[in-house]
């Protein structure tokens, strides 16, 4: 293998056989292929795209550069979900503990925020003492005792995807359909997993803002599980707007445990469910169709109001090193020194809320990264009270601004009267995306 004619041949658009990309791969793992190489190739899959072929064989050397989980003994399907990542989404913090206690084992490994959107691990590090860098062992423990544990990517699993990703990240390869499928989809196939949820986000503040690669990026991923014996479902949501009221760590964490309480904002909830509910029907398969989501779904809410999800949470945050009783208490909580607040200068609708000048706005006051492992602020972010199509006074609170400090309280307010659109008047209520625009499954 050459690499510099296996980089011609993809860049002409010519397939590759999969054992010469296997070559390829394996010698840049061992140091024999150079970085300037492997961002080249990169760049061909850009304008190129993979093969069906290609795709398996990037995904399989993935998973295999590392370990791969196993549940032996396990009474219970093992489930997860993944996020391609937005603006106010926290759902996995609830899901994860219902799923536990709907009766399966969520061994779930997250990333931190990236780019504008922000990560679970972020959020969960948001509760003082919660620690999400554990090793393999200990990880399997906690989900062979709780349920569920929640960390982030070691070293062990998918270490090329790791390398990949860091080298994307610095040379535009980035929202790339057939490298986010590959990347996302072998750190989970790294779990061990029966079944798979895929929230694709669409609308202006998802990686993939545009519906027909946000489709293309689900229908790839579901391929890529379902060929691996991976019940996976795909769910194209709604990030045209921030998911809930919050944005940012601390505020985001807060909200999370609100909705594991019962309570919360209404949309939020709503994902929870649904997303709990299909992975149902995808781990125990036997009821489909719409009556079999609305009894999936009825289900997962029995469970979520009963209470038993938080205590199971709380059960984690000590396994993990947290403080429980700070967190049933809300005492973990510390509020940001600077709370401002946007008001509506005059009278009208909402016509939207931008969600990626928000997500920006919260990198630029602190709260999310733009170096690696930068430390950040957890308690700066936003409370977004306007939702599109509600009526407003002159005067009324539109967002609430959270910051460190003046100047950053400045720097949000900035961006929150960017991201708020109002229209004079009581009529016009823009196009609003439904929260699920669109399912997809094998
Ligand atoms: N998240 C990942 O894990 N990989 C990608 O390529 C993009 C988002």
């Amino acid at each position: 293998m050459i690499p510099q004619q296996l980089i011609s041949r993809k860049r002409d658009g010519l397939a590759l056989a999969p054992d010469e990309l296997r070559a390829f791969l394996r010698g840049y793992v061992a140091g024999e292929v150079a970085e300037y190489q492997m961002a080249a190739f990169l760049m061909a899959v850009v304008f190129q795209g993979l093969s069906d072929p290609e795709l398996s064989e990037l995904l399989d050397v993935m998973v295999s550069s590392g370990a791969v989980l196993d549940w032996p003994g396990l009474d219970r399907p093992v489930v997860d979900k993944h996020s391609t990542g937005g603006v106010g989404d926290k759902v996995s913090l609830a899901l994860a503990p219902l799923l536990a206690e709907v009766g399966f084992a969520v061994p779930m490994i997250s990333g931190r925020g990236l780019g504008h959107t922000g990560g679970t691990l972020d959020k969960l590090e948001a509760l003082p003492g919660f620690r999400t860098a554990l090793p393999l062992d200990e990880f399997n423990r906690i989900v062979r005792k709780l349920g569920l544990g929640m960390i982030g990517q070691t070293a062990e699993i998918a270490p090329l995807d790791r390398r990949l990703y860091d080298l994307r990240n610095v040379t535009g390869t980035v929202p790339v359909p057939p490298l986010m499928a590959t990347s996302i989809m072998s750190k989970k196939m790294a779990e061990g997993l029966d079944a798979l949820l895929l929230d694709v986000k669409v609308g202006s503040g998802a990686f993939l803002p545009d519906p027909g690669a946000a489709r293309r990026l689900a229908e790839l991923m579901v391929r890529l599980g379902e060929g691996r014996g991976i019940r996976t479902v795909a769910l194209l949501t709604a990030m045209d707007r921030p998911l809930g009221e919050t944005v940012g760590n601390a505020l985001e964490t807060r909200e999370a445990l609100d909705c594991l309480r019962g309570g919360g904002p209404g949309d939020l909830r709503e994902l929870v469910l649904r997303q709990a509910a299909e992975l149902v029907l995808a781990a125990e398969p036997g009821a489909s169709g719409p009556d079999g989501l609305r009894a999936a779904m009825a289900r997962a809410e029995e469970v979520l109001d009963s209470g038993r999800p938080m205590e199971r949470f709380l059960r984690l945050v000590e396994a993990q090193g947290g403080d429980p009783v700070a967190v049933e208490s809300g005492a973990w909580f510390t509020r940001a020194p600077v709370v401002d607040v946007l008001e509506a200068s005059e009278a009208g609708t909402v016509t939207g809320v931008e969600p990626r000048g928000l997500g920006e706005a919260v990198v630029a006051m602190g709260g999310g990264r733009t170096a690696l492992d930068q430390e950040i602020d957890a308690r700066v972010g936003f409370r977004v009270l306007a939702t599109p199509g509600q009526v407003l006074q002159r005067g009324q609170a539109l967002v609430e601004i959270h910051a460190a400090s003046p100047e950053g309280a400045e720097l949000g307010r900035e961006a929150a009267e960017k991201s708020i659109a109002v229209a004079p008047g009581g009529a016009g209520s823009g196009e609003a995306l439904p929260l699920v625009v669109e399912r997809i499954g094998a």
